[in-house]
């Protein structure tokens, strides 16, 4: 029994038994695009193709095709080739898209960026490029540490826009933060190191993923000059310096001082969250925190909110002595980033369309939190605003309104947000609701201020 058919131009695969005749054929046909293995709105063999590659009469698929044009499964069009009816046309027993995670009316969750910025054509004209010029050795198994270009084109732009102390050995890529926490627990933990300081307030996930892989966590106060440096008392520590994921403060420089004087004394491993370090609207650029310290700091980076998080792109600067350890974690982790997106990446790096665009979404944005700080009640004491895609409206006077009731009027209004309380870990510190102005499309933009102040003025009155 024939399985695949590849003389129509186009592979085919339908599993059709020739005893089953006409009937069959359209059964196997039917199937093929409820399984999905032949999806809505693709072109199908033609009629003389498919006769050919099957071996029956031509005047037999023209009638199976009839047959199921009529039905609903196909799309015919004179003059225009046969294709699978879309998704909304399909009859009700075929398949349905699966389904999309639902966006909220308003969006306005942090760590996310503006995704209709995404620079469609430069990320095009990059790829194009890199298809072109990849020797054929490079779509084999990809070196663990990541394309050579992409080390050497991130270590040129950390040195020269984030002050890193970067070169390409020691500069990684890897699957986005998430994945650097992973691989960093599990390195770590061969070392002897199972506990982790996280930053309190900190994003759950991140702790989480440490716990999974092995680590202890060891929550550290915030105050308002960023991490109680002070305070810490374990052999590794995640921070974000520039700018304290939640609470926005950027670590004060004397606390920089000593947190990089505790580690070179101690031994101790900073993991440096840099996330959105790019984004920095009202002072100098707060320059890393690694180049105070290379061989006791880890540089971590992410296109995630540069680019997309989907991408699925993220960077390490490492200390030497971790750079072997991290290939072997890499190995073990089975995970890499795909290699043609790296190449596109170095790509947009090094034509400068990467700081073109870098450069464009810094304004946008910084005129979008100036837009919502405009707009805000005095009610709410927005913090944390001097950089990033979000705010955090502290909710922590005599007169705020509580934390729940703000976002029960925020859900009203399908305006997605988050509260602050979740991410204090263990005793709950105040209130307060996080604003992720970078999110909306800009066309939406002033919508979604307008229905956060409406929610904010509701449980304010
Ligand atoms: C504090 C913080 N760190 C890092 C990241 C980036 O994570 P990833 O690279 O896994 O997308 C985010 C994204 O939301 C974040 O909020």
């Amino acid at each position: 029994m024939a399985e695949t058919w590849s003389s129509s131009g186009i592979d085919v695969h339908l599993g059709w038994r020739p005893d089953t005749g006409r009937p069959g054929l359209a059964d196997a046909i039917r199937a093929a695009i409820r399984s999905g293995r032949w999806q809505p709105g693709a072109t199908v063999p033609s009629t003389r193709a498919l006769a050919a590659d099957l071996g029956v009469a031509r005047g037999t698929v023209t009638r199976v095709y009839a047959d199921l044009a009529a039905e609903g499964y196909l799309h015919t069009l004179q003059g225009a080739p046969t294709r699978v009816a879309t998704a909304g046309a399909l009859p009700q027993s075929a398949p349905r898209p699966v389904p999309r995670e639902p966006a909220p009316r308003w969006d306005l969750r942090p760590g996310r960026p503006d995704l209709t910025m995404f620079p469609r054509a430069d990320w095009q004209a990059a790829t194009r490029k890199a298809l072109q010029h990849a020797a054929a050795a490079d779509f084999g198994y990809t070196s663990l540490l990541g394309a050579p270009e992409l080390r050497a084109a991130l270590a040129g732009y950390l040195s020269r826009s984030r002050g890193v102390l970067a070169d390409p050995e020691r500069t990684v890529v890897c699957c986005g933060f998430s994945h650097a926490v992973a691989l960093l627990s599990r390195v770590l933990g061969e070392r002897g190191v199972t506990e982790t300081a996280f930053e309190n307030p900190s994003l759950g996930i991140y702790r989480d993923i440490a716990v999974a892989n092995g680590q202890r966590i060891r929550p550290v106060d915030v105050d308002a000059h960023g991490l109680r440096v002070s305070e810490l008392d374990s052999p590794a520590v995640v921070v974000t310096a520039a700018h304290q994921y939640p609470m926005g403060v950027a670590l004060a420089p004397e606390r920089r001082a000593s947190l990089t004087r505790w580690a070179a004394k101690t031994g101790a491993i900073v993991i440096e969250d840099d996330y959105d370090g790019e984004f920095r609207y009202d002072r100098q650029q707060v320059g890393a925190l690694q180049a105070l310290a290379p061989e006791h700091v880890v540089y971590a980076g992410t296109a995630s909110k540069t680019l997309a998080p989907a991408l699925r792109l993220a960077w390490l600067v490492l200390p030497r002595a971790l750079v072997e350890p991290v290939r072997a974690a890499m190995f073990d982790s089975g995970a890499r980033p795909p290699l043609i997106d790296q190449l596109a990446l170095a790509e947009l790096i090094t034509s400068g369309a990467y700081d073109r665009h870098v450069r464009r979404a810094r304004t946008e944005y910084r005129a979008r939190r100036d837009r919502l700080l405009a707009a805000l009640p005095g009610t709410v004491r927005p913090q944390g605003i001097a950089a990033g895609l979000h705010l955090l409206l502290m909710l922590d006077g005599p007169s705020s309104p509580a934390e729940t009731d703000v976002l029960a009027a925020c859900r009203r209004r399908s305006i997605g947000i988050e509260g602050l309380t979740q991410w204090w870990h263990g005793e709950r510190g105040p209130g307060g609701v996080i604003a992720g102005y970078g999110a909306p499309a800009g066309h939406a933009f002033a919508g979604a201020t307008q229905a956060l102040v409406e929610a904010l003025w509701e449980v304010t009155s």
